[in-house]
């Protein structure tokens, strides 16, 4: 063959392996709302920096006719090309071939781009878009799946991966997604659950929708698996640019820090008047994150699940943090099992990759019931005393109100080896709020007064004068500093800037034992 003709024929291979399972189903997949393996490359990676791996794998099984059902590069497009500049391998599960299901070649092409990026030290991006295990492999799909697995945690905590479900996950496939540091999910269009609505409706006569089951707001807002949606697939492709835009490559190196446009001495004097007067009023905490970073711009984390723990992204004089904060307007911003679980993968989170953890605490303890005791509560909560505990990046903590009991200790006290510590003159640090404190402490003295009602609300005051303050804490040197309010911002910044070579190590050892 002239080697023109050579020419024409990878022409002519490349031009099949790039139109997947046939024009048909492409347009099938269109029809449903949804972008095709490649086309979300497209619009997930900077202009022409795809470099395709693998493109004429082929499967290898023959039973059920699947020697006549041969696709080039089989159920997945896989490779690496650049985020912002910056290299990161993924890989895109084609749905158009055979329902993007996963034969064992297809966990081969995954594994070939995990190993890489694990290698290289770069982030990993998996579009999952499949039907599941392909059903003709039997065992050896299975095979693939444990392979993909072991691999996801051996790169846990060294580089950051990042899942979107883009259409069906279901079964144990969805369990490559849950090892991943990140999960992003497309509304209407996704579904992950590990028994489908039939099998459900078999065993235990419960009638659901794959929608209510496992749709982005089930997972976004009730199960917390999922931590961001968005309303079609380029929405999502643009937020995991977004996020990646925060993230160092490996955990061996820094966050990117940007150029700042914004004044780090900027003070804010409406931040006097975030607090209210009256200590059960509520207000949103996010008033003080999105007055004090840069530009006012907040990348929340997992906006709808235990919203009364707030987590996510932000930038200080252009250096990434990590922001965790209670929010007094949910359940007046208790810990309970949902918000130690939130607020303790994301603490970890940050851990591993180099991001400074700022904290906001306005917290009146752990929420009171039998749900949450039966629930287990203390495992859970114990979970974010941990992550707190072994975290050793830089770690601030203003407390703007309240602070009571364990809750206090949690929220990146000094006493887990937090650095810097400010409090506002309206924090109130505590063992209980007045109201608790003084029925217990005086529950004689109350009973015994000529007007006991007057005499509780006298103690009340006086428990709040002298304990529900920052004062005694501060002369215990727990806290650093009491701050004025409209100073948050310069002042988080040179305390972050003092801690930018910090260097703190947990003991050696071959792994932790968090409770689980
Ligand atoms: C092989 C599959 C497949 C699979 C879909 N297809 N799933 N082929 N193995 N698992 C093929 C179909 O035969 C069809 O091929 C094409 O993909 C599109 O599928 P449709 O059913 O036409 O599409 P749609 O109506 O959109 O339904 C999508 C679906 C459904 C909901 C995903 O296909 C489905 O229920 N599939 C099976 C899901 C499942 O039970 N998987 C196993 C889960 S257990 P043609 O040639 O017609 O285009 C599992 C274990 C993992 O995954 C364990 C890990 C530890």
């Amino acid at each position: 063959m002239a080697n023109e003709d050579k020419i024409q024929t990878l022409v002519e291979k490349n031009a099949e392996a790039e139109l997947g399972g046939g024009q048909a189903r492409i347009d099938t997949q269109h029809k449903k709302g949804k972008l095709t393996a490649r086309e979300r490359i497209h619009h997930l990676l900077d202009k022409d920096s795809f470099e395709e791996i693998d493109k004429f794998v082929l499967h290898q099984c023959t039973d059920f006719g699947m020697d006549k059902k041969r696709f080039p590069g089989d159920g997945v497009v896989t490779g690496y090309g650049r985020i912002n500049g910056r290299l990161v391998y993924l890989f895109a599960q084609d749905f158009t071939v055979l329902g993007g299901s996963l034969s064992y070649a297809v966990s081969e092409k995954i594994c070939k781009v995990m190993d890489l990026a694990l290698r290289n030290g770069a982030p990993v991006i998996g579009l999952n878009d499949s039907g599941g295990a392909r059903i003709q492999e039997g065992v050896s799909s299975l095979a693939g799946y444990g392979n993909i697995f072991l691999r996801n945690v051996r790169s846990s905590g060294v580089i950051p991966q990042i899942s979107a479900i883009m259409g069906p996950s279901a079964g144990g496939a969805v369990y490559s997604p849950a090892l991943t540091d990140f999960i992003f999910m497309v509304e209407n269009t996704s579904y992950m659950f590990i028994t489908g609505p039939q099998v459900i409706k078999a065993v235990t006569h419960e009638e659901v929708t794959p929608e209510k089951l496992g749709g982005a707001l089930t997972h976004s807002a009730t199960s917390g698996v999922a931590h961001f949606s968005g309303k079609d697939d380029q929405a999502v492709l643009a937020m995991i640019r977004e996020l990646l835009s925060f993230l160092p490559q490996n955990s061996r190196e820094q966050p990117p820090r940007i150029e700042p446009t914004d004044d780090p001495n900027r003070v804010d004097m409406q931040l006097r008047d975030v607090v209210p007067e009256n200590p059960r009023h509520p207000y949103d905490m996010r008033k003080i994150i999105n007055s004090v970073v840069d530009n006012h711009y907040f990348f929340e984390v997992q906006v709808r699940h235990a919203p009364n723990i707030i987590t996510g992204f932000a930038r200080l004089n252009g250096m990434t943090v990590g922001v965790v904060a209670n929010q007094p307007s949910f359940f007046a911003g208790c810990l309970d099992i949902n918000a130690s679980i939130k607020g303790a993968r994301f603490v970890r989170f940050c851990d591993c990759f180099n991001i400074p953890l700022i904290t906001f605490c306005d917290v009146p303890g752990f929420l009171p019931g039998t749900a949450q005791e039966f629930g287990g509560i203390i495992k859970h909560g114990a979970k974010l005393i941990y992550a707190y505990s072994e975290a050793v990046v830089p770690k601030i903590t203003i407390i703007t109100r309240k602070a009571y009991g364990g809750a206090y200790i949690v929220m990146s006290s000094k006493h887990l080896a937090g650095d810097i510590n400010y409090a506002y003159p309206t924090a109130e640090i505590a063992v209980m709020g007045p109201e608790g404190a003084v029925k217990i402490v005086s529950k004689k003295e109350i009973a015994e007064a000529e007007d006991p009602a007057k005499k509780e609300a006298e103690l009340i005051e006086q428990y709040r004068e002298t304990f529900a303050s920052p004062y005694r804490a501060a002369a215990r040197g727990f806290i650093d500093e009491i701050i004025f309010p409209e100073q948050s911002r310069p002042k988080l910044i040179k305390a972050l800037e003092s801690l930018k070579n910090k260097r703190d190590r947990m003991p050696g050892k071959k792994h932790d034992n968090l409770p689980l």
